[in-house]
């Protein structure tokens, strides 16, 4: 296993456009021994309730939702720029629901205290579940967005996470 260290939120430089949008990360929960991992390209950093936080859209049909509602924490892993995409694109495809897909993608668990992340990875967000909450119809402003996205009701819920530690190596 590589040795992670804490990294101090203060100096941390991230660019989420690139860092979420382009380089993707992976969202990883695990329960009653069984990890699972999802490719993720929508989620955001911030601020919230004095915490510092992180948002991320999962979407029904998903087997990371149904880990993500029986879970407290999970992570967010990001790699080397330009590494892992191949993993990555079988993480976005397949279904953990059906096969241990981290195995199959050939990937490490780790832990920090009671949350599973990827050895693979070289920056982590350990985060704690604070709200989930499911997006509907009526949420949105712009009609063009029901359109767009989510023609056959596979709405997305956007959970908001304490990040607790930052991990990097
Ligand atoms: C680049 C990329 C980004 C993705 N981003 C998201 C996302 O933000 N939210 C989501 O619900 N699905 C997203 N997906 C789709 C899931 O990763 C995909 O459906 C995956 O197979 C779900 O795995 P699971 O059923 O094991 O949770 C993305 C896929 C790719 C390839």
């Amino acid at each position: 296993m590589h040795q992670f260290q804490p990294y101090p939120m203060e100096v941390l430089e991230f660019n989420p456009f690139k860092k979420i949008g382009q380089d993707w990360g992976v969202i990883v929960t695990e329960r009653d021994g069984k990890t699972n991992g999802m490719t993720a390209s929508w989620g955001s950093v911030g601020c919230l309730w004095n915490m510092n936080i992180a948002t991320i859209f999962i979407r029904d049909s998903r087997f990371t939702k149904e880990m993500l509602d029986a879970t407290e924490t999970f992570s967010v892993n990001f790699f080397e720029e330009g590494k892992m995409k191949a993993a990555m694109g079988y993480l976005g495809k397949v279904s953990g629901r059906y096969e241990d897909k981290l195995a199959s993608a050939r990937l490490t668990v780790n832990h920090q205290c009671e949350t599973a992340f990827l050895d693979e990875s070289n920056f982590v967000l350990i985060c704690r579940k604070l709200s989930a909450t499911r997006l509907t119809e009526e949420s949105f402003l712009d009609p063009s967005i029901k359109e767009n996205f989510y023609k056959d009701g596979d709405m997305h819920t956007m959970y908001i996470g304490e990040i607790m530690e930052v991990l990097a190596r």
